[in-house]
């Protein structure tokens, strides 16, 4: 048997560097664990490459953090070999995204109950290209008038691709000639248009397993300045109502590492969008919150492989529908009964007590670290990869400036 006390981290990456090399120093710094029975633990991690696999073939890594899979086949498909056959735990299973897009989200939430502002999915503009379908098309498509759907969303209103995806298609529509321009654009994409939510703040949640960061976002600035650190920019229920509706949604698709966007006004909370099967945690995106994330990384995987939390493909939606479907509870009691139900999904409660017992000193090597020559190596790289020579300088200026704040504000007692 195996020795059971040495777990590997698999990294499916692309082109990032910047958090895998923030991952794999944590990791390395943090050391072997000694859990409360004695048994020593070490974690390594390791990345993995694309090559041939038999469908029988063993899977190395017990715990995949997968940045791929969204967009290529061939590791999607081995992913899902491995979650069948191998047991390996994944951050997050091709299974849930695949199937589960924004458009099934949205379905869910609503069917939750939360404020999901209205939205019409309407048929593509441009026929499929298949022979068969000109004739399903010609018999059953019924003629439909987009105008008198979309004056009865109301103008302003969004048109965008069901599945989502990187702003690709996104229009904000505010007059007809607007709507037909963006619908003749639309072409062979499927599309919903969706009311405006007039809000006053765009909350941007960062979930891994159990921990979430409710962020101020600002979706039109350059990306560099996306997120602004304000720690009190919501009302105390709207920001806990934030946290809690991204854990409601990861914790009923299964997804573990996700983003979700939420437009609030005082303290009504719209989720707008939260099917990010790779989300960002880019260095110079979210530079203040970068140490927060891969801590997080760190310790959600470490906790998985040692306790020996085991990823399922399951859903368990109708526990959440029972309470959707309770005419006694109010829109907060809902909130907390789902609340509860992700939570026990997580084991959040589990999940700190044993980082208290377990990772007391991963803060302090977190802070060890993003203070240390090698981050600035690795910050220098990654400003040096991503901005042009001339603006280098002002770069390196602004994270540091940020990053510095965080070490203040962080800095360990
Ligand atoms: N219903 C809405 N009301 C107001 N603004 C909206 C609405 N829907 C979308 N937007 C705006 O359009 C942007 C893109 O929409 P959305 O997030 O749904 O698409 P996306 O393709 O996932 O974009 P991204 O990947 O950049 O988040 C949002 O960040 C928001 O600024
Ligand atoms: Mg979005």
């Amino acid at each position: 048997m195996a020795d059971r006390s040495r777990h590997l981290i698999g990294l499916l990456l692309g082109a990032e560097e910047d958090w895998p090399q923030a991952f794999e120093a944590i990791l390395r710094r943090i050391g072997p664990l000694t859990d409360a029975s004695g048994q020593t633990h070490e974690i390594t991690a390791e990345r993995l490459t694309i090559e041939p696999f038999e469908l029988t073939d063993p899977v190395r890594s017990d715990l995949v953090i997968d940045r791929l899979a969204y967009w290529y086949y061939h590791p999607r498909e081995w992913l899902k070999k491995a979650a069948l056959m191998n047991g390996t735990y994944l951050l997050n299973s091709p299974f849930t995204f695949q199937s589960m897009e924004k458009h099934s989200a949205y379905c869910a939430m609503v069917r939750l109950g939360l404020k999901i502002p209205r939205t019409v999915l309407v048929p593509y503009k441009n026929p499929v290209d298949n022979t068969r379908w000109a004739y399903t098309s010609a018999k059953y498509n019924r003629s439909f008038d987009i105008d008198t759907i979309a004056a009865d969303l109301g103008y302003p209103l969004y048109m965008k691709p069901f599945d989502g995806g990187g702003w690709r298609g996104v229009s904000r529509i505010d007059t007809q000639a607007d709507l037909h321009k963006a619908y003749d654009e639309s072409g062979e994409m499927l599309m919903h248009l969706q009311a405006t939510v007039d809000y006053e703040k765009f909350a941007r949640a960062l979930s891994i397993g159990p921990e979430t960061m409710v962020m101020d976002f600002r979706p039109e600035e350059p990306m560099h300045n996306r997120y602004t650190v304000s720690h009190d920019f919501l009302s105390a229920k709207a920001g806990e109502e934030c946290a809690s509706i991204s854990r409601i949604i990861n914790a009923f698709f299964g997804w573990e590492f996700n983003s979700a966007e939420m437009l609030v006004t005082g303290d009504e909370v719209y989720p707008i969008d939260y099917a990010n099967a790779c989300p960002d945690v880019a260095m110079t995106s979210l530079h203040y919150y970068f140490p927060w994330a891969i801590t997080a990384l760190v310790r959600w995987s470490v906790y998985c492989l040692v306790t020996g939390r085991r990823t399922s493909i399951d859903l368990h939606t109708d526990r959440y529908f029972a309470i959707a479907d309770d005419v006694a509870l109010s829109y907060d009691a809902k909130i907390t009964a789902y609340t509860a139900l992700a939570n026990e999904h997580f084991e959040t409660d589990r999940y700190w007590q044993w980082c208290e017992e377990n990772l007391p000193h991963l803060p302090e090597q977190v802070h060890d670290w993003v203070t240390s020559a090698d981050f600035d190596r690795l910050l220098r790289e990654t400003v040096d990869a991503t901005y042009p020579a001339p603006e280098r300088a002002t770069f390196m200026a602004h994270f540091h400036g940020l990053l510095g704040m965080w070490a203040e504000d962080n800095a360990p007692a």
